[in-house]
Protein backbone atom coordinates (compact mmCIF):
# COMPACT_ATOMS: atom_id res chain seq x y z
CA UNK A 1 0.00 0.00 0.00
CA UNK A 2 1.46 3.18 -0.54
CA UNK A 3 1.33 5.11 2.95
CA UNK A 4 2.12 8.87 2.69
CA UNK A 5 4.86 10.30 4.46
CA UNK A 6 4.90 11.48 7.43
CA UNK A 7 6.55 14.37 8.34
CA UNK A 8 6.29 14.74 12.44
CA UNK A 9 4.78 13.04 15.51
CA UNK A 10 4.03 15.36 18.61
CA UNK A 11 2.56 15.23 21.43
CA UNK A 12 -1.55 15.51 20.16
CA UNK A 13 -1.05 15.56 16.57
CA UNK A 14 0.85 14.17 13.35
CA UNK A 15 1.83 16.08 10.35
CA UNK A 16 1.58 14.18 7.31
CA UNK A 17 2.61 15.04 3.78
CA UNK A 18 0.11 16.78 1.84
CA UNK A 19 -1.74 15.94 -1.47
CA UNK A 20 -0.39 18.92 -3.22
CA UNK A 21 3.06 20.45 -2.78
CA UNK A 22 3.21 22.95 0.07
CA UNK A 23 0.11 21.66 1.97
CA UNK A 24 0.43 19.27 5.28
CA UNK A 25 -2.06 16.96 6.91
CA UNK A 26 -3.05 17.50 10.26
CA UNK A 27 -3.68 14.42 12.07
CA UNK A 28 -5.41 14.61 15.44
CA UNK A 29 -4.96 12.07 18.29
CA UNK A 30 -6.66 11.39 21.36
CA UNK A 31 -3.53 11.50 23.18
CA UNK A 32 -2.66 14.32 25.75
CA UNK A 33 0.21 15.20 27.79
CA UNK A 34 0.90 17.33 30.59
CA UNK A 35 4.08 18.92 32.05
CA UNK A 36 6.45 18.76 29.21
CA UNK A 37 5.07 14.96 28.86
CA UNK A 38 5.52 13.82 32.15
CA UNK A 39 1.80 12.66 32.77
CA UNK A 40 0.31 11.09 29.81
CA UNK A 41 -3.19 10.13 29.11
CA UNK A 42 -5.77 9.70 26.03
CA UNK A 43 -8.74 11.60 25.99
CA UNK A 44 -11.85 9.69 24.25
CA UNK A 45 -12.83 11.37 21.24
CA UNK A 46 -10.36 13.99 21.60
CA UNK A 47 -8.93 14.15 18.00
CA UNK A 48 -12.24 14.28 16.68
CA UNK A 49 -13.40 17.07 18.66
CA UNK A 50 -10.05 18.98 18.16
CA UNK A 51 -10.04 18.97 14.30
CA UNK A 52 -13.57 20.30 14.43
CA UNK A 53 -13.25 22.62 17.11
CA UNK A 54 -10.11 23.72 15.63
CA UNK A 55 -11.62 24.24 11.72
CA UNK A 56 -14.40 26.39 13.31
CA UNK A 57 -12.14 28.89 15.13
CA UNK A 58 -10.13 29.10 11.94
CA UNK A 59 -12.31 29.86 9.74
CA UNK A 60 -14.14 32.52 12.00
CA UNK A 61 -10.59 33.67 12.38
CA UNK A 62 -9.76 33.88 9.10
CA UNK A 63 -13.26 35.98 7.93
CA UNK A 64 -12.41 38.20 10.94
CA UNK A 65 -8.97 39.13 9.34
CA UNK A 66 -6.15 36.29 11.09
CA UNK A 67 -4.53 34.82 8.30
CA UNK A 68 -4.10 31.22 8.97
CA UNK A 69 -3.12 28.00 7.50
CA UNK A 70 -6.20 26.23 7.51
CA UNK A 71 -7.27 24.88 3.86
CA UNK A 72 -10.40 22.53 4.92
CA UNK A 73 -10.91 19.08 7.22
CA UNK A 74 -10.82 15.80 5.40
CA UNK A 75 -12.19 13.76 7.33
CA UNK A 76 -13.10 13.23 11.21
CA UNK A 77 -9.78 13.60 12.36
CA UNK A 78 -7.41 15.08 9.75
CA UNK A 79 -7.39 18.57 8.09
CA UNK A 80 -5.62 19.96 5.41
CA UNK A 81 -3.04 23.14 6.15
CA UNK A 82 -0.73 24.98 4.17
CA UNK A 83 2.52 24.22 5.20
CA UNK A 84 4.17 27.20 6.78
CA UNK A 85 7.67 27.56 8.44
CA UNK A 86 7.14 27.32 11.93
CA UNK A 87 8.27 30.15 13.90
CA UNK A 88 9.58 28.44 17.18
CA UNK A 89 7.50 30.64 19.87
CA UNK A 90 4.52 30.01 21.78
CA UNK A 91 2.73 33.06 21.78
CA UNK A 92 0.53 33.04 25.43
CA UNK A 93 -2.37 35.22 25.86
CA UNK A 94 -4.08 35.94 29.24
CA UNK A 95 -7.21 37.68 30.45
CA UNK A 96 -7.51 36.18 33.61
CA UNK A 97 -4.67 34.73 36.19
CA UNK A 98 -4.57 30.79 35.89
CA UNK A 99 -2.03 28.20 35.45
CA UNK A 100 2.08 28.95 35.61
CA UNK A 101 1.50 32.61 35.38
CA UNK A 102 -0.02 32.26 39.63
CA UNK A 103 2.78 30.32 40.39
CA UNK A 104 5.54 32.80 38.66
CA UNK A 105 3.87 36.39 40.44
CA UNK A 106 1.95 34.61 43.00
CA UNK A 107 -1.46 35.51 41.85
CA UNK A 108 -4.42 33.95 42.65
CA UNK A 109 -6.22 31.82 39.97
CA UNK A 110 -9.38 33.37 38.22
CA UNK A 111 -7.75 37.41 39.45
CA UNK A 112 -8.71 39.36 36.60
CA UNK A 113 -5.13 41.05 35.05
CA UNK A 114 -5.20 44.99 34.96
CA UNK A 115 -5.03 44.07 30.67
CA UNK A 116 -4.44 41.34 28.48
CA UNK A 117 -0.70 40.07 28.44
CA UNK A 118 1.01 38.53 26.14
CA UNK A 119 3.72 36.04 26.94
CA UNK A 120 6.15 34.40 24.88
CA UNK A 121 8.13 30.91 25.58
CA UNK A 122 10.57 29.95 23.12
CA UNK A 123 9.35 25.98 21.63
CA UNK A 124 12.13 23.62 22.74
CA UNK A 125 10.38 20.61 24.67
CA UNK A 126 13.97 19.89 25.94
CA UNK A 127 14.12 23.09 27.61
CA UNK A 128 10.45 22.76 28.35
CA UNK A 129 9.41 25.74 26.76
CA UNK A 130 10.92 28.45 28.62
CA UNK A 131 9.53 31.75 29.22
CA UNK A 132 11.17 34.74 27.19
CA UNK A 133 11.49 38.19 26.64
CA UNK A 134 10.85 39.86 23.21
CA UNK A 135 14.79 41.09 23.29
CA UNK A 136 15.68 37.12 23.08
CA UNK A 137 13.08 36.84 20.19
CA UNK A 138 14.57 39.42 17.69
CA UNK A 139 18.47 39.01 19.37
CA UNK A 140 18.74 35.22 18.64
CA UNK A 141 16.64 35.66 15.13
CA UNK A 142 13.75 33.74 15.87
CA UNK A 143 11.26 36.13 14.75
CA UNK A 144 12.18 39.90 12.84
CA UNK A 145 11.16 43.00 14.47
CA UNK A 146 8.56 43.33 12.34
CA UNK A 147 7.22 39.72 12.03
CA UNK A 148 6.82 40.08 16.29
CA UNK A 149 5.00 43.10 15.05
CA UNK A 150 2.69 41.32 13.33
CA UNK A 151 2.46 38.39 15.69
CA UNK A 152 1.32 40.73 18.74
CA UNK A 153 -1.23 42.41 16.45
CA UNK A 154 -2.65 39.20 15.33
CA UNK A 155 -2.64 37.49 18.38
CA UNK A 156 -4.37 40.61 19.90
CA UNK A 157 -7.04 40.23 16.97
CA UNK A 158 -7.31 37.10 18.12
CA UNK A 159 -8.13 37.49 21.35
CA UNK A 160 -10.51 40.00 20.92
CA UNK A 161 -12.73 37.96 18.38
CA UNK A 162 -12.46 34.65 20.24
CA UNK A 163 -12.83 36.21 23.81
CA UNK A 164 -16.13 37.45 22.02
CA UNK A 165 -17.21 34.46 20.68
CA UNK A 166 -16.63 32.56 23.95
CA UNK A 167 -18.56 35.12 25.86
CA UNK A 168 -21.60 34.55 23.52
CA UNK A 169 -22.12 30.31 24.06
CA UNK A 170 -21.39 31.59 28.13
CA UNK A 171 -17.48 30.73 28.27
CA UNK A 172 -14.90 32.67 29.58
CA UNK A 173 -11.99 32.76 27.60
CA UNK A 174 -9.36 32.90 30.20
CA UNK A 175 -6.05 31.93 28.42
CA UNK A 176 -4.58 30.48 25.25
CA UNK A 177 -1.61 29.45 23.35
CA UNK A 178 -1.22 30.29 19.78
CA UNK A 179 2.08 29.31 16.92
CA UNK A 180 2.36 31.29 14.17
CA UNK A 181 4.04 30.30 11.06
CA UNK A 182 5.91 32.51 7.84
CA UNK A 183 5.14 31.66 4.41
CA UNK A 184 6.77 33.27 1.35
CA UNK A 185 3.84 34.71 -1.27
CA UNK A 186 4.56 36.17 -4.29
CA UNK A 187 7.95 37.49 -3.29
CA UNK A 188 6.20 38.57 -0.02
CA UNK A 189 6.98 37.00 3.67
CA UNK A 190 3.67 36.60 5.39
CA UNK A 191 2.62 35.25 8.78
CA UNK A 192 0.23 32.79 9.22
CA UNK A 193 -1.30 31.95 12.09
CA UNK A 194 -0.81 27.83 12.08
CA UNK A 195 -1.48 24.80 14.62
CA UNK A 196 -4.26 24.43 16.18
CA UNK A 197 -7.08 26.04 18.84
CA UNK A 198 -9.13 23.77 20.68
CA UNK A 199 -10.00 23.03 24.77
CA UNK A 200 -6.55 22.00 24.48
CA UNK A 201 -4.35 25.03 23.85
CA UNK A 202 -7.16 27.68 25.89
CA UNK A 203 -8.67 27.80 29.96
CA UNK A 204 -12.28 27.84 28.91
CA UNK A 205 -13.97 28.67 32.24
CA UNK A 206 -18.09 28.33 32.18
CA UNK A 207 -19.10 31.88 33.50
CA UNK A 208 -21.91 31.13 35.99
CA UNK A 209 -20.33 28.31 37.47
CA UNK A 210 -16.61 28.83 36.92
CA UNK A 211 -16.37 24.63 35.50
CA UNK A 212 -13.34 24.25 34.05
CA UNK A 213 -14.39 22.88 30.01
CA UNK A 214 -10.29 22.52 29.37
CA UNK A 215 -7.27 20.25 29.69
CA UNK A 216 -7.33 21.61 33.25
CA UNK A 217 -9.48 18.76 33.87
CA UNK A 218 -6.67 16.30 32.64
CA UNK A 219 -3.73 18.18 33.79
CA UNK A 220 -5.09 18.38 37.57
CA UNK A 221 -7.11 14.92 37.70
CA UNK A 222 -10.57 16.63 37.53
CA UNK A 223 -12.64 13.93 35.71
CA UNK A 224 -15.42 14.33 33.23
CA UNK A 225 -12.43 15.99 30.58
CA UNK A 226 -14.26 14.31 27.43
CA UNK A 227 -17.34 15.53 28.90
CA UNK A 228 -15.98 18.88 28.73
CA UNK A 229 -14.55 18.36 25.25
CA UNK A 230 -17.73 17.48 24.12
CA UNK A 231 -19.57 20.88 26.34
CA UNK A 232 -17.61 23.28 24.47
CA UNK A 233 -18.67 21.19 20.99
CA UNK A 234 -22.25 21.33 21.66
CA UNK A 235 -21.98 25.37 22.63
CA UNK A 236 -20.43 25.98 19.30
CA UNK A 237 -22.93 24.46 17.77
CA UNK A 238 -20.47 21.42 16.49
CA UNK A 239 -21.98 18.44 18.04
CA UNK A 240 -23.90 16.96 15.31
CA UNK A 241 -20.93 17.30 12.85
CA UNK A 242 -18.99 14.80 15.50
CA UNK A 243 -21.08 11.66 15.84
CA UNK A 244 -22.16 9.70 18.69
CA UNK A 245 -20.60 10.88 22.11
CA UNK A 246 -19.12 8.29 24.85
CA UNK A 247 -21.41 6.82 27.23
CA UNK A 248 -20.42 8.83 29.67
CA UNK A 249 -21.28 12.25 28.19
CA UNK A 250 -25.00 11.26 27.20
CA UNK A 251 -26.28 13.21 30.33
CA UNK A 252 -24.49 16.15 28.77
CA UNK A 253 -25.83 16.02 25.58
CA UNK A 254 -29.18 14.75 25.80
CA UNK A 255 -31.86 16.50 24.31
CA UNK A 256 -29.28 19.55 23.34
CA UNK A 257 -28.85 19.40 19.79
CA UNK A 258 -27.56 22.35 17.24
CA UNK A 259 -30.84 24.42 17.52
CA UNK A 260 -30.69 24.56 21.61
CA UNK A 261 -26.86 25.42 21.06
CA UNK A 262 -27.81 28.45 18.47
CA UNK A 263 -30.48 29.77 20.99
CA UNK A 264 -27.79 30.18 23.97
CA UNK A 265 -25.38 31.40 21.19
P1 LIG B 1 0.30 27.98 31.35
O1 LIG B 1 -0.52 28.69 32.38
O2 LIG B 1 0.64 26.58 31.74
O3 LIG B 1 1.54 28.77 30.99
O4 LIG B 1 -0.57 27.86 30.04
C1 LIG B 1 -1.13 29.00 29.42
C2 LIG B 1 -2.04 28.58 28.28
O5 LIG B 1 -1.30 27.96 27.24
C3 LIG B 1 -3.10 27.56 28.66
O6 LIG B 1 -4.31 27.91 28.01
C4 LIG B 1 -2.59 26.25 28.15
C5 LIG B 1 -1.76 26.64 26.97
N1 LIG B 1 -0.59 25.77 26.82
C6 LIG B 1 -0.46 25.00 25.67
O7 LIG B 1 -1.31 25.02 24.80
N2 LIG B 1 0.67 24.24 25.54
C7 LIG B 1 1.64 24.19 26.47
O8 LIG B 1 2.63 23.48 26.30
C8 LIG B 1 1.48 24.99 27.66
C9 LIG B 1 2.51 24.96 28.76
C10 LIG B 1 0.36 25.76 27.77
N1 LIG C 1 1.12 19.74 26.16
C1 LIG C 1 2.21 20.15 26.99
C2 LIG C 1 3.02 18.94 27.43
O1 LIG C 1 2.89 17.83 27.19
C3 LIG C 1 1.88 20.93 28.21
C4 LIG C 1 0.47 21.24 28.58
O2 LIG C 1 -0.38 21.45 27.73
O3 LIG C 1 0.21 21.32 29.78
O4 LIG C 1 3.87 19.05 28.13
Amino acid sequence: MNRRRQIYEGKAKILYEGPEPGTIIQFFKDDATAFNAEKRGTIEGKGVINNRISEFLFTQLGGAGVPNHFIRRVNMREQLVRQVEIIPLEVIVRNVAAGSICKRLGLEEGTALPRSIIEFCYKNDALGDPLIAEEHITAFGWASPPELDEIIALSIRTNDYLSGLFAGIGIKLIDFKLEFGRIWENDILRILLADEISPDSCRLWDIKSGEKLDKDRFRRDLGGVSEAYHEVARRLGLLQDIGEAPNNVVDITKGKGKDKAKEEG
